[in-house]
């Protein structure tokens, strides 16, 4: 999350007052909405990123390892059939998987320049620490931007290879996702280049509904990290600890929904945005959805934003989908 401008290691697009402002707004609209929902992008101060990372590494949680995997056993595919220039990663965070794409597209010749964009300076900040000496000579950009509403402020030269990783396009909604994908294939305009999409895939409750509810309650602690954060932003007063975790399988849907439910009646006042909301017990707060894809689906959605796939890979188990596909 940025607060300050004066970090020469980031490009900052985001706005000054982009933490008051967008903030405020989200939860002005969030929590007076019936049922009371938040954006996930809030989880993502230090803590929260922080605590995502953890989730990466938790025996239920799947994905980051599937993803790998797929990296692993076809980045140089990938790579051999989308020779980028720049790579631009949108909602990078500590950029782990990512120098398995990089050395595939530099043992391919074509990488000049790596592109890490998201709205935490911490995990941009550490990323960039870690892949400098590792990647000597190539161009590294660190960029605090909000990849819903300012892709038209990144990198238009060359040719580009758009990376959305971790399986986060699951956490717009339907609409967004369009959207999203549409803004995609705006910025990479009429050069042509590539988007790369990971995409978890549809599965048993019993293997997912683990995965976002952990036996340690890592995933439990980042979910509640979202109170934390409006409370330090805001000056709210939530008990944190009166919300519990809850991680729900919407099977018309088909995906995980997060929410945190009060354990009792609640007073919560917001000074920051001059409200006191009002929690019933039992009542759910939704802070986050995690759909899950099908691959034929995938191709769909990629298709109708104007783009062509051009491959598609899954980790052994098919837990996990890779696609790239071309602009065009
Ligand atoms: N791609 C990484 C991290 C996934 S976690 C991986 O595969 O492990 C999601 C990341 O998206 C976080 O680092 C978060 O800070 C970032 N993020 C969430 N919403 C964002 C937004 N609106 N704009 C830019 N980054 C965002
Ligand atoms: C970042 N995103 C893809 C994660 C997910 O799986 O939807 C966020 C997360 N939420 C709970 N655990 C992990």
């Amino acid at each position: 999350m940025s607060l300050s401008t004066d970090r020469p290691d980031i490009i900052h697009h985001l706005p000054p007052d982009h933490l008051g402002r967008s903030l405020r707004a989200d939860v002005r609209a969030g929590l007076s909405a019936s049922p009371k929902t938040l954006p996930p992008k809030w989880f993502y101060d230090k803590l929260g990123s922080e605590l995502f990372e953890r989730i990466t590494g938790l025996p239920e949680y799947y994905p980051t390892r599937a993803e790998r995997e797929v990296l692993e056993l076809y980045a140089a595919e990938m790579a051999a059939a989308s020779p980028a220039q720049t790579l631009i990663e949108l909602g990078s965070g500590s950029s782990r998987k990512t120098p398995l794409l990089l050395n595939a597209l530099r043992a391919e010749g074509s990488l000049r320049r790596y592109v890490a964009v998201d709205v935490s300076d911490s995990a941009l900040l550490e990323a960039r620490n870690e892949l400098a000496p590792a990647f000597p000579g190539l161009e590294l950009q660190a960029v605090a931007a909000d990849f819903e509403t300012q892709l038209h402020l990144l990198p238009r030269a060359g040719r580009r290879m758009v990376a959305f990783l971790g399986g986060t396009i699951g956490n717009f909604e339907p609409v967004a996702r369009a959207r999203f994908l549409s803004n995609v294939r705006e910025l990479l305009g009429a050069d042509g280049g590539s988007l790369l999409l990971g995409t978890d895939l549809v599965k048993s409750p019993h293997v997912l509904v683990p995965a976002y509810a952990d036996a340690e309650g890592v995933t439990a602690d980042f979910n509640r990290n979202v109170l934390r954060v409006l409370n330090s932003e805001l000056g709210a007063d939530f008990d944190v600890m009166a919300f519990e975790h809850v991680a729900v399988w919407m099977p018309q849907e088909e995906w995980i929904e997060m929410r945190l439910r009060a354990s009792r009646p609640m007073l919560v006042r917001l000074p920051g945005v001059d409200m006191d909301v009002r929690f019933h017990e039992g009542e759910e707060l939704r802070t986050e959805i995690s759909a899950k894809f099908r691959l034929e689906g995938v191709v769909e959605e990629i298709e109708a934003a104007g783009f062509s796939a051009i491959g598609q890979w899954t980790d052994r188990q098919n837990r996990y989908a890779m696609t790239l596909a071309e602009a065009i």
